[in-house]
C-alpha cells in the first residue's frame, strides 16, 4: 500500500514539480484554488473548516502545505489577504496535521533575512522587511513552534513550472527574449540562490523517506547574482551576440519593484550537507536543464527562428 500525501496549495511552479516527483510513488490528493490541471481538485486553505475536511475525508500520512501569495507587490498592497493566506492558513495546516498526528512540510524562502550578510545558513536569525517576508517567517516560526512533526524547507530564486506556470524572473527574461527584445535592463544589486523545483521535490522526498523532519535551507549549489543568471540565459539560448545587458540598480525599477527585497538572499544548505542529504545541484546545471525541459516546445511554438535556431541544450 502507498503511502498517502495530500498536498494544497499545488497549483502553481513548485505543485507541479511535486505532482511529478511524488505521483508514482504516493498516493497523493492536490489542491489549490486555481484549479488549472485535471489531477488538482478545489481547495482555499484560508477557510479552516473546508480544509480539515478534505484533509481528513484523505486520511493521508503527510499534509504538504505548499501554497501561498508568492507575488511580493500584492503582497505589499493586500496586507489582510496576505496574512491571512501565508500565516493563519498555515496555522490552519498545523491543528491538522497535529490533530491527525502526520507529519507537515511547509516552504518556507531565503527572503525572511535582511541581506546585510552575504550568506545564511539554517541558523542565522531572520529578519524579515516586507510583507510577503513577514507573512512567510511568522508562518515558519508558527510551524516550528507548534508542529509535533515538521519539514521546513527553505527555498531561493525558485525555478519551474515552464512558461505556464512562472512567473518569476527566468520566465520574465526568457518572454522579453522571445518578444524580441534585445536590450536588457538587469540589476546588478541583488544576490541569491537559485533553486530548481524539481531538484527541491526530490531533496525534499528524501528527507522524508529518511525522516529528516526539521529546518532545513533547500537552495541549488552556488551562489550567484540576477545578473548572472540573465547572463547565462542568454548564453543557452545562444543569444550571446545579439543581447546586450544593461547593468541597473534596482532604484531602475522602484516602480513596478516597490516592495522591500533584501540585497543577498543566499542560503547555503549546511545542514543538509551535515546530514549528507545534499542532492541539490549546481544552479548552471539546473538551470540549463530546466530551459531544455520546460521551454524547448514553447520556444518552437513561438516561432522564434533566431532563438529556435542558436538554441543550444
Ligand atoms: N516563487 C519563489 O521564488 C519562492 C521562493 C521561496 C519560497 N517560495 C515558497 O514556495 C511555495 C510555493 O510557491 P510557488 O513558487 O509554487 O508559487 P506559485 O507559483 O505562486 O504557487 C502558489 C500556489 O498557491 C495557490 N494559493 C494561493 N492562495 C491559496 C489558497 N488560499 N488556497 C489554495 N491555494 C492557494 C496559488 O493560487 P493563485 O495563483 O490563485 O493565487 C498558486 O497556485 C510558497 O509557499 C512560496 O512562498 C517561493
Amino acid at each position: 500500500m502507498k503511502k498517502k500525501i495530500y498536498i494544497a496549495g499545488a497549483g502553481g511552479m513548485l505543485g507541479e514539480a511535486f505532482y511529478r516527483i511524488f505521483k508514482d510513488d504516493y498516493d497523493i490528493k492536490c489542491t489549490d484554488k486555481d484549479v488549472n490541471e485535471q489531477w488538482l481538485g478545489f481547495l482555499d486553505f484560508r477557510n479552516f473548516e473546508a480544509y480539515r475536511k478534505d484533509v481528513e475525508a484523505f486520511k493521508p500520512d503527510f499534509l504538504f502545505h505548499l501554497g501561498a501569495h508568492t507575488d511580493l507587490e500584492y503582497c505589499e498592497l493586500n496586507v489582510d489577504d496576505t496574512y491571512l493566506t501565508n500565516t493563519t492558513s498555515v496555522e490552519n495546516a498545523v491543528f491538522i496535521a497535529n490533530k491527525l498526528n502526520i507529519p507537515v512540510l511547509y516552504i518556507s524562502t531565503a527572503g525572511i533575512f535582511d541581506g546585510n550578510k552575504d550568506f545564511y545558513d539554517d541558523w542565522d536569525e531572520p529578519n524579515p522587511l516586507g510583507h510577503y517576508a513577514r507573512s512567510k517567517y511568522m508562518g515558519e516560526r508558527y510551524v516550528r513552534e507548534n508542529a509535533t512533526r515538521y519539514i521546513i524547507c527553505r527555498a531561493g530564486w525558485m525555478m519551474g513550472g515552464g512558461p505556464e506556470k512562472d512567473k518569476k524572473f527566468i520566465s520574465k527574461i526568457i518572454k522579453q527574449l522571445v518578444n524580441g527584445k534585445r536590450e536588457l535592463h538587469i540589476v546588478n544589486d541583488k544576490d541569491g540562490t537559485p533553486t530548481f523545483t524539481v531538484d527541491f521535490a526530490k531533496n525534499v522526498k528524501l528527507l522524508l523517506e529518511r525522516e529528516y523532519w526539521g529546518l532545513y535551507n533547500m537552495v541549488c549549489n552556488g551562489e550567484t547574482s540576477r545578473y548572472e543568471v540573465a547572463e547565462e540565459i542568454v548564453n543557452i539560448l545562444g543569444l550571446s551576440d545579439e543581447v546586450t545587458l544593461h547593468e541597473v540598480s534596482s532604484s531602475y525599477f522602484n516602480e513596478t519593484y516597490f516592495a522591500p527585497r533584501p540585497p543577498s538572499e543566499r542560503l547555503v544548505n549546511k545542514k543538509l550537507e551535515l546530514r549528507s542529504m545534499n542532492i541539490m545541484r549546481e544552479w548552471k546545471t539546473a538551470l540549463k536543464e530546466y530551459i531544455h525541459d520546460y521551454y524547448t516546445e514553447y520556444l518552437q511554438q513561438e516561432n522564434i527562428s533566431l532563438v529556435k535556431e542558436k538554441i543550444i541544450l
